[in-house]
């Protein structure tokens, strides 16, 4: 069953103003002095490895202006902006090489982009990086339906994929609400997680193989389509997760799921946090193996999805303040059984009290309302001002708390400025998204939340980083979900593999200490 399509790309410059560059509004970054600066023969250069115009973005002020460039040096958030005058946009793995041979010969800084659909900094430019979009790298290479593997380039859109998948009766083991513009080099670099993780695993665990281009121009080759391979260290998952800063992936090998045939979606309301975990705990014991989604919201996301999107409605009447939503989603071969199995369970939720009030989707559009509300969150979260984002893993039933620590926080210090506080998230995976709307990105409401909420969640023992990744929000927080040692070691690798630092400067882990 197709989802809907939460657009992830936003008319630029409308709404919220641009923001100030990056670099402006937090001094503390410095810009690498090592790195070259462009001259006219580089970009001569890349003219001939790119020969067709459009693949050169080069703001010379005339054919090209920096506001041209802007979509491709400002994130989705609208909260960070880099000023790259420089945008390459090649076709093959082999031009990628011979872009990173030559930025590696003259120490040029280079930030590989996707859908720039990220959420912590790490898809543009700080200062003035070169970026490197793969959209033009769109190929689907090969599909096997007995083994269930596919190959595409980096730059194909997930949905594209999906569907593509769809026609031999597969699908894509990964899904999220960007779907519509995201791309599988992006997913795979930020090893997103999604709606699906519950039912299909982590990404890591379906990507097969992967080509990437490191940061001297050579191409490692991994694309080997084979369940297993114990040869030594697996070097694709040093890619997977690396958010660009060890080479640009340039297309991958996944194990695609057989769709299932019969997909059911409920929404139920819950009065309260315990109501969550009652329904989940129910949820995998009743619906076992058919269980492929379970997410929740609380009443703050469901009023702000009122506020913001038109075009979405709740299928449930009442929303009382400090209730809950969750989405149950199941799938499988045999529709009837499934339904009946649903049925069962949303009955006993109400015999016992754990649910208010629920629905089951009676077809496909009534499924695609409910998604549509969950979906929308991040969309209408973002339409409501500046957000800022926590994407945090606990252990389940402390989730929620940290929401309502951080709405205590905020009245109690009466940070000026916050307009909703919201929790939703992949409850199944133990997965909060906590975010807080805001007039503006201020340094004020960052204070409140930082380092409030990292500490909150090391008292867990949770990750400061569920699934979107470390960018530029997060590299100096770090030590709070790994140890030194940890850090140490990926700083070494990172040396290792990119000794001059080319690759997505500034971002995803701290500078080393000398
Ligand atoms: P980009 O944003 O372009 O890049 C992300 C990072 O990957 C950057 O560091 C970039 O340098 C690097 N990168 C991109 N392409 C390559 C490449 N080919 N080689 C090497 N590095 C590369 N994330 C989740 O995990 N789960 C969700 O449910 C989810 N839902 C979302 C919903 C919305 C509405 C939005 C806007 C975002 C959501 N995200 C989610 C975050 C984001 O969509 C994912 O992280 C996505 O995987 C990023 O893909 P992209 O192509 O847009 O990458
Ligand atoms: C989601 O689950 O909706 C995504 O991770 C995006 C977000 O949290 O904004
Ligand atoms: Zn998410």
């Amino acid at each position: 069953m197709a989802r809907p399509f939460t657009t992830a790309t936003r008319p630029l410059l409308g709404g919220h103003a641009v923001p100030q560059p990056t670099a402006a509004r937090d001094p503390s970054l410095k810009r690498n002095p090592a790195f070259a600066r462009l001259t006219p023969a580089d970009i001569a250069h890349f003219q001939s490895i790119l020969p067709s115009a459009s693949a050169v973005l080069y703001a010379d002020g005339a054919a090209v202006t920096q506001d041209d460039l802007l979509p491709y040096n400002m994130d989705w958030m609208r909260k960070y902006r880099g000023q790259s005058s420089l945008v390459l946009r090649p076709s093959t793995t082999d031009q990628v090489s011979k872009i990173l041979k030559y930025c590696h010969a003259r120490g040029l800084a280079v930030v590989p982009q996707g859908g720039n659909t990220g959420l912590v900094g790490g898809s543009v430019p700080v200062f003035d990086e070169i970026v490197l979009n793969l959209a033009n790298m769109n190929k689907i290479r090969s599909f096997d339906a007995v083994s269930g593997v596919i190959t595409v380039d980096a730059g194909c859109i997930l949905e594209v994929v999906d569907d593509h998948l769809r026609t031999f009766g597969h699908m894509m083991p990964l899904d999220l609400g960007a779907k519509g513009s995201c791309q599988i080099g992006g997913n795979l670099a930020t090893n997103a997680g999604g709606l699906r993780v519950l039912r299909y695993g982590s990404l890591r665990g379906s990507v097969l193989g992967v080509e990437a281009v490191l940061p001297n121009g050579d191409v490692l080759d991994t694309l080997v389509p084979l369940r297993k391979d114990n040869t030594g260290l697996d070097l694709k998952q040093l890619m997977i997760g690396a958010e660009g800063t060890l080479g640009v992936i340039t297309a991958a090998s996944i194990l695609a799921p057989v769709r299932p045939n019969a997909t059911h979606v409920a929404v139920v309301a819950v009065p309260d946090y315990a109501g969550v975990q009652a329904a989940f705990l129910n949820a995998r014991t009743m619906l076992g193996e058919t269980l492929s989604a379970f997410e929740f919201w609380d009443s703050a996301a469901c009023q702000l999805v009122d506020e913001h999107l038109s075009h979405v409605r709740h299928p449930l009447e009442s929303q009382q303040p400090g209730a809950f939503n969750v989405l149950v989603e199941t799938a499988g071969a045999d529709a009837e059984h499934n339904m009946a199995k649903l049925d069962a369970y949303l009955e006993k939720l109400m015999d016992e009290g754990v649910a208010v009030d629920g629905a089951v989707a009676q077809d496909q559009a009534q499924a695609l309302a409910i998604w549509a509300v969950r979906e929308g969150i991040p969309e209408a979260c973002s339409k409501a001002g500046a957000v800022f984002k926590y994407d945090v893993s606990v252990p389940v039933p402390d989730l929620y708390e940290l929401v309502e620590a951080t709405r205590t926080r905020l009245a109690e210090l009466k940070v000026p400025g916050v307009l909703s506080v919201i929790g939703y998230g992949h409850v199944g995976d133990g997965n909060l998204h906590l975010n807080v709307a805001a007039e503006d990105y201020t340094k004020q409401v960052t204070n409140a939340l930082e380092p409030f909420v990292y500490e909150w969640v090391a008292s867990k023992r949770g990750s400061i980083s569920a699934e979107h990744g470390l960018g530029l929000m997060k590299p100096k927080h770090l030590h709070y979900s790994k140890t030194k040692q940890a850090i140490d070691l990926m700083q070494q690798i990172k040396k290792v593999v990119d000794p001059k630092g080319i690759m997505n400067p500034y971002k995803y882990l701290p500078e080393p200490e000398h």
